[in-house]
């Protein structure tokens, strides 16, 4: 009899602890699910507007290294609306260029078509999409950091690939420069350096621009 009532005692245990850890692992894989969409819809909103938030421009860095980059296939990680992507189309680069948001997407295909040059602008979640490797002669990203990337960024270069990268440091908070808030999406000084040492680095510098960002950029070569 108590043997029964100790057996019943367990399986009821076991029982509970099955339903908390069913919901528990449900709940953590909503709050991923949705963090994602969160950030679709937060990016989708940002950009729907006729204006280019980030206007039509090239990033600075890039316009100065344009011609020291290898040609052929290039990939805008986080494109935005377009403005690298369609400098670098217009530079004789074929062109892939992806982001979380459609509506930056739409932005970029109509940037590109503004300026009579074909780039390859798709939708896609970082978080989940894989780069293909060995694949790109120039992988650039501006002002987006996922740190989960960049071993992806190293395998998808061909060797003799260039990777060209600059983004915010945690200095732009210090500073209260417009810019993100969460230190997860800052750099650390010296870690964009770091990030890439097993690259030949070709040019870094820790800077802060016109009083209005603080930004760490890199160019280093597979
Ligand atoms: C500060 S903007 C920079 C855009 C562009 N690189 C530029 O310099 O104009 C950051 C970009 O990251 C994109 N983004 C955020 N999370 C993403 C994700 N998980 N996958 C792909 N793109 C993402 C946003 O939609 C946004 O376009």
């Amino acid at each position: 009899m108590f043997y029964m009532y100790s057996f019943k005692k367990n399986v009821s245990y076991f029982l509970i602890f099955l339903f908390v850890a069913i919901y528990s692992a449900q709940g953590f894989l909503l709050s991923v699910l949705y963090a994602d969409e969160r950030d679709r819809q937060f990016w989708d909103r940002r950009y729907n507007t006729e204006e280019y938030i980030y206007s039509k421009e090239p990033v600075e860095f890039l316009k100065e290294h344009v011609d020291i980059l290898p040609k052929g296939k290039a990939l805008d990680i986080a494109m935005g609306e377009g403005r690298n992507a369609v400098f670098l189309a217009k530079n004789g680069f074929e062109v892939d260029g992806c982001d979380i948001s459609e509506v930056a997407v739409r932005k970029a295909r109509k940037l590109a078509e503004e300026h009579d040059v074909k780039i390859h602008a798709f939708v896609a979640d970082l978080e989940i999409y894989e780069l293909p490797e060995n694949t790109y002669d120039v992988i650039v990203c501006f002002y987006y950091l996922q740190r989960s990337l960049v071993p992806q960024i190293k395998k998808a270069l061909k060797p003799g690939g260039v990777v060209v990268y600059e983004t915010y440091t945690v200095e732009n908070l210090e500073c209260g420069y417009k810019g993100p808030k969460n230190r997860n999406y800052l750099l650390e000084p010296n870690e964009l350096l770091d990030l890439f040492s097993d690259l030949n680095i070709v040019f870094y510098r820790e800077i802060v621009l016109d009083n209005k960002k603080a930004i760490a950029s890199l160019i280093a070569r597979k």
